[in-house]
């Protein structure tokens, strides 16, 4: 999950990592009471959008005054900044920047390890500065069992080639990065820029920081920054009953039994749908090992409430859920949606005791199910009614 850069800014405060202060408004009239909570001084009115490049795009804006503060969050509210429409500002007190610098810790998934990246050139264009001097950029592995003690720390502003009068200081922000990505379990914490002020001082400016989802039970406080207003509103439906589903564009609702299953379902059926219509797959939903009939129903709800799916795609292979359970589950869920059950579904079942499951459909014959032999027989089958 990304978080918006407030949120970023509170969790950094909470760690100890140096911020400014900052307001979140969602209209001029809040956002001119922010800059008189600031002190009345000058501010920055800074676009709330998961989105980076705020600055180029003329999400970021100064302001001198509380009414300079409600014009300026006048024009960005609504602002769109790469397809995200901006509802909220942040007023945050505006920094005398001497320097910019950039830093990020982050999960580095290709070498299963921790990966920290820091310059002395932060700033608006660091994305150019990675592809154009890479050497400018250090890149410091971090050993999660390790972490970012005061060594590494010591490592990586001498690599990055800070001054030596502010080398100190600016470990000492790093070590606290590192607290806010362990503590809170976090994938990715990035601060761009990190400053130098006028003053001397070092300041995180803008963060951006990911959480681990799977890391949530640890974090009861982590479901209150979830953004639900943005969430796609099937997504939300199949995470409130515990289901791995993610909405895609296509025609055709997919529902199978673990995650490299139900992927390969997606690629039969996309290859299928060629041959009619260029249907494509509506989603992924895994619905993992204990496929009963009430995870079953919740499974048909979400993909039957997609007013874009025109069949269904049920394919299964029985290994710890046997075949038949799988097919009781079926029955059941079309039991209970009733009327709500409207779009043809295709089912393939393979695997331990598929003979009775496929027995339990047989007998049951309900109106919408066709049953398959094979997953790409399935497919085409579930591609050629998707585009009836
Ligand atoms: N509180 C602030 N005070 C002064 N300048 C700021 C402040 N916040 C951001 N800026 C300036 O605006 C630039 C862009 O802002 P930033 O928050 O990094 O947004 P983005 O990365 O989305 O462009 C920064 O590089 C910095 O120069
Ligand atoms: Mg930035």
């Amino acid at each position: 999950m990304d978080l918006f850069e407030y949120q970023a800014r509170d969790i950094f405060e909470k760690h100890g990592v140096p911020v400014l202060g900052g307001v979140v408004a969602t209209t001029p009239e809040e956002a001119r009471e922010g800059a008189e909570k600031l002190g009345g001084g000058t501010v920055v009115v800074k676009a709330q959008v998961k989105t980076g490049g705020r600055g180029k795009a003329g999400g970021v804006k100064l302001a001198h005054s509380p009414e300079e503060t409600a014009e300026k969050a006048g024009e960005i509210l609504g602002m769109d900044i790469k397809g995200h429409t901006v509802h909220r500002v942040m007023v945050a007190q505006g920094a005398k920047i001497a320097e910019e610098f950039y830093f990020s810790v982050l999960l580095d998934r290709s070498n299963r390890n921790y990966l920290a990246m820091c310059s002395v050139e932060g700033g608006m264009e660091i994305e150019q500065l990675a592809v154009e001097r890479p050497e400018a950029l250090a890149r410091i592995a971090v050993d999660p069992a390790v972490g970012i003690d005061e060594a590494k720390a010591a490592e990586i502003v001498d690599a990055a080639g800070f001054a030596d009068d502010i080398k100190g200081k600016v470990a000492e922000v790093i070590r606290g990065l590192w607290t806010v990505f362990k503590a809170e379990d976090a994938t990715l914490v990035e601060v761009n820029p990190l400053v130098k002020t006028e003053d001397g001082e070092i300041v995180a400016l803008d963060g951006k920081v990911t959480l681990d989802e799977n890391a949530g039970f640890r974090h009861a406080d982590h479901a209150e920054l979830e953004d639900s207003a943005a969430a796609d509103p099937l997504e939300a439906k199949a995470k409130e009953n515990d289901l791995n589903y993610v909405k895609l564009d296509g025609e055709v609702g997919i529902i199978g039994n673990g995650a490299g299953l139900v992927m390969s379902t997606l690629d039969v059926v996309a290859y299928a749908g060629e041959k009619h219509g260029g249907v494509k797959p509506a989603n992924f939903l895994d619905i993992g090992g204990g496929a009963n009939a009430k995870v079953m129903a919740n499974g048909l709800d979400v993909i039957l409430g997609d007013e874009q799916v025109k069949a269904v795609f049920v394919n299964v292979f029985g290994g710890i859920t046997a075949c038949d359970e799988v097919a009781n589950g079926i029955v059941g869920a079309l039991d209970l949606l009733g009327d709500h059950a409207t779009k043809p579904l295709v089912v393939r079942l393979d695997g331990n005791n598929v003979e009775l499951g496929r027995q339990i459909l047989a007998e049951r014959n309900h109106p919408l199910v066709t049953l398959a032999d094979t997953m790409d027989g399935g497919a085409d089958k579930a591609a050629q009614l998707a585009n009836a």
